[in-house]
């Protein structure tokens, strides 16, 4: 059976964009094959969080994840550092990354861009952890959204560089994976062509936001002044809304919507309400759970217990095989 690793950054309630460009998929995945999901809290110390707000995050993850229908019998659920052996991993592939690749990579860049006072080792060697995180269960598959295509590539590098190093065949090349179709990118609101927690405020529709919440962002999304002549092509914000639209309302809303642009008709105002209201029924069943996960912390501690076991003994196997291809070999 194939094995599949995916991860998400604690950083607070999972959003639309994680659930239609990952965990949509994980949910499926976990029936057909030998998953790992896991929550990246070491990735996330690159931004330095408080403590506190660092296991409340995971804390959140983990039951978002649990509510949307991830099964910790039928998949392996855990928290990154609670498989530090990764980190070891992390050390044998660093040797072997080199810093022109690194800094070219575009997530860095970017990252670059909007923080430039904190451009940190650990943020310039995230593709070398990520790349662990994958070849640390030998995975093939690995679900993501389109943003994370150039870690995987990198990922393929890395591997593929130590296979040659060594003269072994040992890791395999891990592709991104979307059920035969291509990757997702879920805009924002508030214009951005990413929909994420760093994106700006309004940006992002969580899966515990009230229908308030929801309304208010909505409504305050960015639109323009309209469609002057019949079939215009979308700017970028009104292609956004409709590609939200797209994702939580029926196909016969979009039309709807749609043949009013191409008709000059279009009403933002209306379609903004008409999207709200299709948000708020898609997250419903998702607080309701929420609330209950989060209150049973005996459940959520056994759940971690178990993922952990899992995770390490795949993750001890890899280690210990790495190393002897490397040459440590005890005494
Ligand atoms: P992160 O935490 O930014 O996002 C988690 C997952 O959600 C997807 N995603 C999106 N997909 C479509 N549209 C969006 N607007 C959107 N925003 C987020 C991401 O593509 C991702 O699949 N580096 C990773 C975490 C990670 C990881 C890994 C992933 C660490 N190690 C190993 C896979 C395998 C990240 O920062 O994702």
């Amino acid at each position: 059976m194939e094995t599949v690793v995916s991860g998400i950054r604690p950083t607070g309630n999972l959003h639309l964009g994680n659930y239609f460009g990952a965990l949509k998929n994980f949910i499926k995945m976990q029936n057909e094959y030998n998953c790992y999901f896991f929550i990246a809290d070491y990735h996330s110390l690159t931004t330095h969080p408080h403590p506190d707000d660092l296991h409340g995050n995971v804390k959140s993850i983990l039951v978002d994840y649990l509510a949307a229908g991830l099964d910790p019998e039928k998949c392996t659920l855990y928290v990154q550092s609670d498989v530090p052996e990764v980190i070891e991993l992390y050390l044998f592939l660093n040797m072997n990354a080199y810093i022109g690749e690194l800094e070219r990579c575009a997530t860095f860049k970017e990252k670059v861009r909007q923080n430039p006072q904190n451009v940190n080792a650990g943020l310039l060697t995230y593709p070398t952890l990520m790349a662990a995180d994958i070849l640390l269960h030998k995975a093939t598959k690995v679900p993501v959204g389109k943003d994370q295509a150039p870690h995987l590539e990198m990922t393929r590098t890395f591997g593929n560089r130590f296979n040659n190093i060594y003269g072994v065949d040992y890791f395999k090349e891990p592709q991104a994976f979307n059920y035969g179709g291509e990757l997702v990118k879920v805009p924002g609101l508030n214009g951005s062509g990413k929909m994420g927690k760093s994106e700006g405020e309004g940006n992002a529709i969580y899966l515990n936001d009230t229908p308030e919440d929801i309304r208010k962002k909505v409504m305050k999304a960015k639109t323009d002044g309209g469609p002057t002549e019949p079939n215009q092509e979308k700017p970028e914000a009104i292609k956004n809304l409709f590609q939200l639209m797209s994702i939580v309302s029926t196909p016969d809303t979009v039309a709807f919507f749609d043949e009013q642009y191409n008709k000059c008709a279009i009403r933002y105002g209306d379609m903004k309400k008409q999207l709200a209201e299709d948000m708020i029924k898609f997250v419903a069943p998702f607080s309701e759970k929420i609330k209950a996960i989060s209150a049973d912390d005996a459940y959520i501690s056994k759940v971690t217990k178990m993922g952990a076991e899992k995770a390490r003994e795949s993750a001890r196997k890899t280690i210990q095989e790495v190393r002897e291809i490397i040459g440590f070999k005890p005494f």
